[in-house]
């Protein structure tokens, strides 16, 4: 599986989004995240449509769009429509999951489903054979800067085996406290695209900081297990 760098714009100047994405793309940037939260699902407020509309416009990189909102299902046509590329929905606010996911195929999108720390992988297990990639929260969704949730490498490895098992060989996207630091071990247990939001940002070369990021999390990918796919986990 081979690794995405996906720099998460909520840490970048929002006066200044074009440059930013710019710079991240120099450095190699495969994924663009956006964030958008609703003051509902999470204590925090961003963007919508129109932001996506707008960095459509100024980049070639695919946009993966982080719905952390209640009612996505509302909201999912005028994101397509935008120009996201990828949309993933939290569990933890989705009705009829098979079906929202299922209408982001339809759009032509790839469809991810997020969960929070606290959600147990086994929400996940009658829709992991249908989801395009699953993004593992590490760390409680609404800010950025956060600390990684130890706990979550642990989880990370739990959801390869279980993707391995229904012979789903969709990545797995992280979200929250990564760094130079904390990625190689994610890595290792198993999570291929990596969202980075100070840790590009917040650094004085954001396109060196991507550049770095990727160099690390490759070296750990080479440290993975070897994983037989369809066999459980011991
Ligand atoms: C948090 C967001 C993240 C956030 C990550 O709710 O989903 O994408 O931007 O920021 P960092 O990388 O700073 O933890
Ligand atoms: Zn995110």
């Amino acid at each position: 599986m081979s690794i995405r760098i996906a720099p998460s714009i909520l840490a970048a100047d929002f006066a200044a989004l074009g440059s930013s994405i710019a710079a991240a793309e120099r450095g190699g940037a495969d994924l663009i995240h956006v964030d958008v939260m609703d003051g509902h699902f999470v204590p925090n407020l961003t963007v919508g449509p129109p932001v996506v509309r707008s960095l459509a416009r100024v980049t070639s990189v695919p946009i993966d769009v982080h719905l952390m909102i209640e009612n996505p299902e509302r909201f999912i046509p005028s994101f397509a429509e935008s120009g996201a590329a990828l949309i993933s929905v939290h569990v933890e606010v989705v009705r009829h999951l098979n079906h929202t996911i299922s209408l982001i195929k339809e759009l032509g999108l790839k469809a991810g489903v997020a969960l929070n720390p606290s959600t147990p992988i086994g929400s996940l297990e009658e829709v992991a054979a249908d989801v395009d990639y699953v993004l593992v929260m590490t760390v409680n969704p609404g800010f950025g800067g956060q600390t990684y949730i130890g706990r979550s490498t642990s989880k990370v490895r739990a959801m390869r085996a279980l993707l391995d098992r229904v012979g789903n060989p969709a990545p797995i996207e992280v979200d929250g406290g990564i760094d130079e630091q904390t990625i190689a071990d994610v890595v290792v247990a198993g999570a291929d695209w990596i969202v980075a939001g100070s840790s590009v940002f917040h650094r004085k070369d954001p396109e060196a900081a991507v550049r770095t990021l990727r160099a690390a999390a490759e070296a750990a990918a080479t440290r993975r297990p070897h994983v037989i796919p369809g066999r459980r986990e011991a």
